[in-house]
C-alpha cells in the first residue's frame, strides 16, 4: 500500500463526509423553508448549525489532500485538476459567502422580530436557495471532471454547466407554498429564534 493511495482514500472520505453533511445540511434546509412558528425554526436551524462546522474540515482536507496527489504524480497545468480547484473555491463562495449572510440575516431576524414577513421571504431567498443547489451541482461536476479527467474544453464546460444549473435548479425552491398557514403577528409572539441559522459555512 502505497502513501498515494492512502491518501486518494482520505481525498475521498473527505468527499464522503461532505456529501453526508450537505445532505443533512439540505434536508433541514427544507424543513426549515417549511417552518411556521420560531421554535420549529430553531428545530432545523439547530441542525444547520451543528452540521456547518464540518464543511472548512472538508473542504482544507480536499484541497490539502488533493494537492499531495498532484505534487505526487500530476501537473498543477492538468485541466480537471484546475476545474477541481476553481469549483472548490466557489462552493466556498456559495457555502460561506452567500449562505452564510442570508442565513445570519435570517438568524437576526426571528431572533428579534419573529417569523416576520422578512423571515418568511428570507427562507425562500433566491440568492441563498441558488446557492445551495449550485453548492450541489459544483460537487457533482468536479466529482465529474475527477473521475474522468476531461481536457481543458470538456473540464470549462463542466464547470460552467454546474454554475448555470444550479439556480435554474433552484428556481423550484424560490416559491412559497406555506405563507397562508400562519399569521405573522401571532407567530412573532412565538418565541425565539433559530440559534444557529446563521452560522453557515458551507464549501
Ligand atoms: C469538491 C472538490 C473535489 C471533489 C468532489 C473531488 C473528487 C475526486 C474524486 C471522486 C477522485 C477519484 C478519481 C479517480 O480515482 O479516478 C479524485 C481524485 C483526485 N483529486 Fe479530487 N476532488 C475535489 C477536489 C480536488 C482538488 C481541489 C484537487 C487539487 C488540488 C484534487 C486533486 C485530485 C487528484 C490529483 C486526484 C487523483 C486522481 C487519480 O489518481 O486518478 N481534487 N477527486
Amino acid at each position: 500500500m502505497d502513501p498515494y493511495s492512502i491518501v486518494l482514500f482520505v481525498h475521498l472520505l473527505a468527499l464522503l463526509i461532505a456529501a453526508m453533511a450537505s445532505s443533512l445540511a439540505f434536508y433541514a434546509a427544507l424543513q426549515l423553508r417549511r417552518a411556521t412558528t420560531p421554535p420549529e425554526a430553531a428545530l432545523w436551524g439547530h441542525l444547520i448549525g451543528s452540521v456547518v462546522p464540518v464543511f472548512p474540515v472538508a473542504t482544507l482536507t480536499l484541497l490539502g489532500s488533493g494537492a499531495y496527489l498532484t505534487q505526487e504524480q500530476w501537473s498543477w497545468h492538468t485541466p480537471w485538476i484546475d476545474a477541481g480547484m476553481v469549483g472548490l473555491a466557489l462552493i466556498a463562495v456559495c457555502g460561506s459567502g452567500i449562505e452564510a449572510s442570508r442565513g445570519r440575516a435570517l438568524d437576526r431576524e426571528l431572533q428579534t422580530v419573529g417569523m416576520s414577513t422578512r423571515a418568511r421571504s428570507l427562507l425562500h431567498d433566491p440568492y441563498a436557495w441558488s446557492a445551495k443547489v449550485t453548492t450541489l451541482t459544483l460537487m457533482l461536476g468536479v466529482m465529474f471532471v475527477m473521475s474522468t479527467k476531461p481536457g481543458g474544453l470538456g473540464s470549462a464546460v463542466t464547470i460552467v454547466v454546474a454554475v448555470v444549473v444550479g439556480p435554474l435548479a433552484a428556481v423550484p425552491f424560490w416559491s412559497s407554498s406555506n405563507r397562508s398557514r400562519s399569521q405573522p403577528s401571532e407567530l412573532a409572539a412565538a418565541g425565539s429564534g433559530p440559534g444557529d441559522v446563521g452560522s453557515g459555512d458551507q464549501p
